[in-house]
């Protein structure tokens, strides 16, 4: 681990949060982004074989593209927490030999990740600081679309964003909310090859589209 590396994830993505996350996966499905993802992979704007859920935390957006057709996933997250929650789901699927979990940052570490058809970020990159070094990194990996989801640069996103850090403060985490400017990851992602071929707006995010 390198001293670039924000520290304190598990403190705040703990296994309390991937319980909740879980609960709310079996009342309700995915959340709105993951969803709609796996709709465009069900309806052939993205395709592909392979997928790499980058900060997938409990894997429930895996699971679904995986009953929707992919065949293999990795899933990455640099937090430990989701950990017994995302293999228990993954068992309870039937799934567990078609998914390979890593833990670690790829942002610093991309290697943690081979290249695949699809690589998703739903609700990452406004968990990490270098919103540059994070999508280069998934860009690199993909081999025909990156799906990344983050929300919209309002003063009132901004706002909650402000109110909301001071939770990991309280637990002495560095993990922080923070609301990127779509162009960056635009950016980042055309420099490693991609173009953007879709962008949907929703109430609280982006949700772009982009392929190799
Ligand atoms: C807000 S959660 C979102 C979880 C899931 N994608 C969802 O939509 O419910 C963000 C997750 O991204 C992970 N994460 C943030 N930056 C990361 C990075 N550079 N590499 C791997 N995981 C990362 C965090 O550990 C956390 O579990």
């Amino acid at each position: 681990m390198s001293c670039c590396e924000p520290q304190g994830y598990e403190k705040v993505f703990d296994a309390r949060e991937a319980r909740r996350a879980a609960a709310r996966y079996a009342r309700s499905g995915l959340t709105t982004l993951p969803r709609r993802t796996v709709e465009l992979y069900r309806s052939g704007v993205v395709g592909g074989r392979t997928l790499l859920e980058v900060g997938g935390g409990i894997g429930d957006f895996t699971v679904e593209m995986l009953r929707a057709g992919v065949e293999r996933a990795t899933c990455v997250d640099m937090s430990t927490g989701y950990d017994g929650v995302a293999d228990r789901l993954l068992v309870e699927a039937g799934l567990a030999d078609r998914v390979d979990r890593r833990t670690g940052d790829l942002a610093a570490h991309p290697d943690l990740a081979g290249p695949a058809d699809v690589v998703a970020l739903h609700s990452v990159v406004c968990c990490y600081p270098d919103v540059r070094a994070l999508v280069t990194a998934a860009a690199d990996r993909t081999r025909e679309y990156l799906v990344v989801a983050f929300p919209r640069r309002t003063w009132w996103m901004r706002a909650a964003g402000a109110a909301l850090n001071v939770y990991p403060v309280l637990r002495a985490s560095e993990w922080r909310f923070r609301v990127h400017r779509p162009v960056d990851v635009v950016r980042a992602a055309t420099a490693a090859g991609l173009r953007q071929v879709r962008s949907e707006r929703f109430a609280f995010d982006h949700h772009l589209v982009l392929a190799r």
